[in-house]
């Protein structure tokens, strides 16, 4: 539980264009309500459908902070749960991947089915019903891929998501693409600092200089790269090769395909192909990147020869845990077609200097000093954009709360 009224107090106090107040990115209040109210009712990218590839297949990840379990049933529908028992609450299976006929739970081994349903369990007595007791369901999508779900009851819509951004997502074959490697890491900041520090490249020239070599991190507003004077030539060849350039933009998304800087096909250090085999129905590798973003925790670059995907969750007031994923094409081979160490090396690099400037960030705001500062208007708006989506998010759930708080419980 949380106190309503101070985070109403700490949002009223919010001056727009600025960061938030240090309570906002530290007080454990404001962290349970952000997990409950705010995370809970967004749509979370969980796994890709790669993690899932037989029936009984399972990913136990976290979202919202919370264990939730995403599995392949027998007809290969995929399903999300609360990894929760609903005889005394342990969890069913221990975070990663697996493949199970059942999902026993470890404690008194009640067991269930791949569609969540629970056999009959001894020792609970004639008048016992186990169709009152399968796990709690959680809302699902699969889009090109990708798995999002959606702790609360009443979910945002989907369909827009899918329908806007879908058709940019269709020709990377990423619903065919497997996970050639994946990385965590835990960040001594808040969620809100990782993930204002992944919306903007104001620090990127200092703050990564690996990556910017071949990123193009002086772009104005917003991915907008209409006054690049490559633009038109590239909009034209993607035209011609079936690449929709987008953009595409809603609530709580935004997606478009961007040029490379000039020389860089992939998303490397010297901006040569990592991968031998391009991950796109053009078969081309060079293609820009196709950046897509969700609030409140994700991007994701698609470029010529693999894809590369991004999510936070929420692990306390000052930690979070990052996952970054890289997929590449279904028959590229490890050591023959691929290196790991050298697809990685980019946003591990990349990852790792974040983490240190977000720790730094959470310092400097955990000081007494601390005032609220101002966002550059051409450099962080996508950051004042995520503060403005997660001040309406939350303004939205103070007003109308939900039994949202009953499903992470795993009683609804
Ligand atoms: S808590 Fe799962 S069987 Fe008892
Ligand atoms: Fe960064």
């Amino acid at each position: 539980m949380y106190d309503a009224q101070k985070v109403r107090r700490l949002l009223e106090a919010r001056k727009p264009g600025f960061t938030l107040s240090r309570e906002m990115y530290s007080d454990a209040d404001v962290f349970a309500f952000d997990c409950e109210a705010v995370w809970s009712r967004s749509w979370l990218m969980a796994c890709v459908e790669a993690e899932l590839p037989q029936a009984g297949s399972y990913v136990a990840t976290r979202a919202a902070g919370s264990p939730i379990l995403v599995v392949r049933d027998r007809k290969g529908d995929i399903r999300a749960f609360h990894n929760s028992c609903r005889h005394r609450g342990a969890q069913l299976c221990g975070e990663g991947r697996g493949k199970a006929g059942r999902l026993v739970c470890p404690y008194h081994r009640w067991t269930y089915d791949l569609t969540g349903a629970l056999l009959p369990p001894p020792r609970m007595g004639p008048d016992f019903d186990a169709s009152l007791y399968g796990l709690t369901p959680i809302a699902c999508e699969t889009l090109e891929g990708l798995i999002y779900v959606c702790l609360s009851e009443s979910p945002p819509d989907f369909s827009a998501f899918r329908r806007t951004v879908g058709p940019l997502l269709a020709p990377h074959n990423l619903a065919k693409a497997k996970v050639a490697a994946e990385q965590t890491l835990i960040e001594k900041g808040n969620w809100k600092l990782v993930m204002e520090n992944a919306r903007e490249c104001y620090h990127c020239v200092t703050g990564h200089p690996e990556l910017s070599r071949g990123f193009p991190v002086s772009t104005g507003v917003a991915f907008d790269f209409s006054d690049d004077p490559r633009f038109a030539a590239f909009a034209e060849r993607m035209g011609r090769i079936g690449l929709p350039i987008g953009p595409a933009d809603g609530p709580w998304w935004q997606a478009a395909r961007f040029p490379l800087n000039e020389g860089f096909i992939s998303l490397s250090e010297t901006g040569a192909q990592l991968v031998a085999k391009p991950l796109n129905a053009a078969g081309e590798s060079d293609i820009g990147s196709l950046r897509w973003a969700l609030e409140p925790n994700v991007f994701c670059h698609a470029v010529g020869d693999h894809a590369f995907l991004f999510s936070c969750d929420p692990i306390s007031p000052q930690e979070t845990l990052v996952t970054g994923k890289w997929l590449v094409h279904p028959e590229a081979e490890e050591g023959v077609d691929y290196d790991v160490a050298a697809l990685t090396d980019l946003w591990t690099r990349t990852n790792l200097q974040d983490r240190d400037l977000v720790e730094t960030n959470q310092r400097g705001v955990n000081s007494l000093g601390f005032r609220p500062g101002p966002y550059s208007p051409e450099a962080e708006i996508l950051v004042a954009r995520f503060v403005d989506w997660y001040c309406e998010a939350a303004k939205a759930a103070l007003d109308a709360p939900t039994p949202t708080s009953a499903i992470l419980r795993g009683v609804a």
